[in-house]
């Protein structure tokens, strides 16, 4: 599989054409960005394990019955995935108060809730990512109402799946984003990726960080923290 011309460049990733006018080719680059580009750094070698761990989480996920836009991993840094049409969605479900709803609701990190949470926000850098409801996609367009639907089902199933082996790991998984995209036929398909970027990833035992957090909050030791959970995760993978 040969990488044509670059057709977009985004905060952690390039994407190339091929050959095959329905397979892009992903190039995971060790920049990382926080608070809507506000913040940037790199954090080194962290595009190898974004590039691997995704991967190897979809052809669980796949396994498991949920479609994703995985085909191949071709290098420590790039994989060959179905071209979609990106839902401008974020999806995120969350197991336990962290981050952003913590902050809106005024509760403590930490509260494990008895029901996952779902939310969405319109992927739209110059809004700022809006949070919006199901009733605001639709009538924005950016999505129908089945298509939520379905987005909402394979969300929780990724939830349920990702719970039970982050928890295998000695890893709590307290909240993630999702994105969807469209294959040409409009079929529905995970995309983008699965990494300690998209989740919170906290130790099951002493509650450390072990994902983006250390990044976005100054907490140092951000390589180490996804080197840990990249080498948890082989060993139970
Ligand atoms: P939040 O608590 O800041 O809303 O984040 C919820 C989850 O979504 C968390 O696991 C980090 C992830 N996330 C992204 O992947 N991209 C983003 O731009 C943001 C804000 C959060
Ligand atoms: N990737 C996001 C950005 O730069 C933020 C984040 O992950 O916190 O804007």
């Amino acid at each position: 599989m040969q990488k044509k011309e670059q057709l977009y460049e985004g905060k952690a990733k390039k994407v190339y054409r091929t050959d095959d006018p329905e397979l892009l080719i992903v190039d995971y680059k060790d920049d990382a960005t926080a608070f809507n580009g506000l913040k940037k750094g790199t954090i080194t070698g962290k595009g190898v394990i974004n590039n691997k761990m995704s991967n190897l989480l979809m052809k669980r996920l796949e396994k498991a019955g949920i479609p994703t836009h995985f085909v191949e991993e071709l290098s420590e840094r790039e994989t060959v995935v179905k071209k979609v049409s990106i839902v401008p969605l974020e999806v995120i479900i969350r197991n336990i108060a962290a981050g952003s709803f913590a902050q809106r609701y005024g509760v403590e990190e930490g509260g494990v809730f008895e029901k996952p949470t779902i939310e969405f926000s319109y992927k739209n850098d110059a809004l700022g990512d809006p949070l919006l409801n199901a009733y605001h996609a639709i009538a924005l367009k950016l999505a129908t109402g089945e298509e939520i639907e379905t987005i909402k089902k394979y969300a929780f199933a990724v939830n349920e799946q990702l719970k039970a082996f982050w928890s295998e790991c000695g890893v709590t998984l307290v909240d993630f984003k999702l994105e969807f995209g469209r294959l040409a036929d409009g079929t529905i398909v995970l995309a983008d990726e699965i990494s300690p970027d998209t989740c919170r990833l906290w130790d099951s035992k002493t509650g450390e960080k072990l994902d983006k957090d250390r990044f976005r909050r100054d907490l140092g030791g951000v390589e180490d923290a996804y080197a840990e959970v990249m080498k948890r995760l082989s060993e139970h993978i």
